[in-house]
């Protein structure tokens, strides 16, 4: 039962949410090997297919560990591949876990997250418990803030050099959302 909690499939009105399969490997590539979606990203841009599948076997194992909850966030209209969103750093005892998110570009200022977000938001509230969600994202990352912003996240404050990718240095700006935060102003 408490195994099932980790493999959710999540309906909201034009998603639906459910664990990654081997199968979604090409539109996974696709997706992250766009630099422009891994601009802000501490991971450089997939290369190949090895990538995806890796991604998907090693979020699956996470899964099963119950460390984490990773989904594939699929159109309904289509049942294309949009990108992922993901729990992740569980941590069961002080019930807080790491939200993050990625879109393919034709899927961006869809309100996508503002739908699937608030859905494993709720999830992880409801479902596992969770008093805090938090987010890390790049400063620069103004659509990212905005989507965090509008799902009721608070920015909580700036993590300097936090991060060396490729040589580049930058800050993280941290957010939070408590359970007993006022609902998401999103819809
Ligand atoms: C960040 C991201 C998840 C936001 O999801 P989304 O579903 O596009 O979010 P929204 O539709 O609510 O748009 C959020 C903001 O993105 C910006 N945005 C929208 N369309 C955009 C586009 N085509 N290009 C660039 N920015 C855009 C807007 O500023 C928008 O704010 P607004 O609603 O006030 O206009 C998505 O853009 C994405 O996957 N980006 C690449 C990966 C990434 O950076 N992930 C986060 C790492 S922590």
């Amino acid at each position: 039962m408490y195994q099932e909690l980790f493999f959710p499939v999540i309906d909201t009105e034009r998603l639906t949410l459910k664990p990654l399969v081997i199968d979604d490997s090409g539109s996974l590539l696709e997706i992250f090997s766009d630099p422009e979606v891994m601009r802000y990203w501490n991971t450089a841009p997939w290369a190949t297919i090895q990538d995806s599948i890796d991604f998907i076997n090693e979020s699956n194992d996470s899964m099963r560990r119950q460390e984490s909850l990773i989904l594939g966030v699929h159109l309904k209209s289509t049942g294309e591949l949009a990108g992922k969103c993901m729990l992740f750093g569980y941590d069961k005892e002080s019930k807080r876990a790491e939200i993050g998110f990625g879109l393919g570009r034709s899927c961006w200022g869809k309100g996508y997250i503002g739908e699937a977000g608030e859905a494993l938001v709720q999830y992880g509230f409801d479902s596992l418990g969770l008093r805090r969600i938090e987010a890390e994202i790049d400063p620069d990352n103004q659509p990212s803030a905005k989507a965090l912003e509008k799902l009721g996240f608070s920015r909580e404050g700036l993590l300097r050099q936090r991060w060396e990718v490729n040589g580049v240095v930058s800050d993280s700006a941290m957010y939070g959302r408590l359970v007993s935060d006022h609902p998401a102003q999103h819809n």
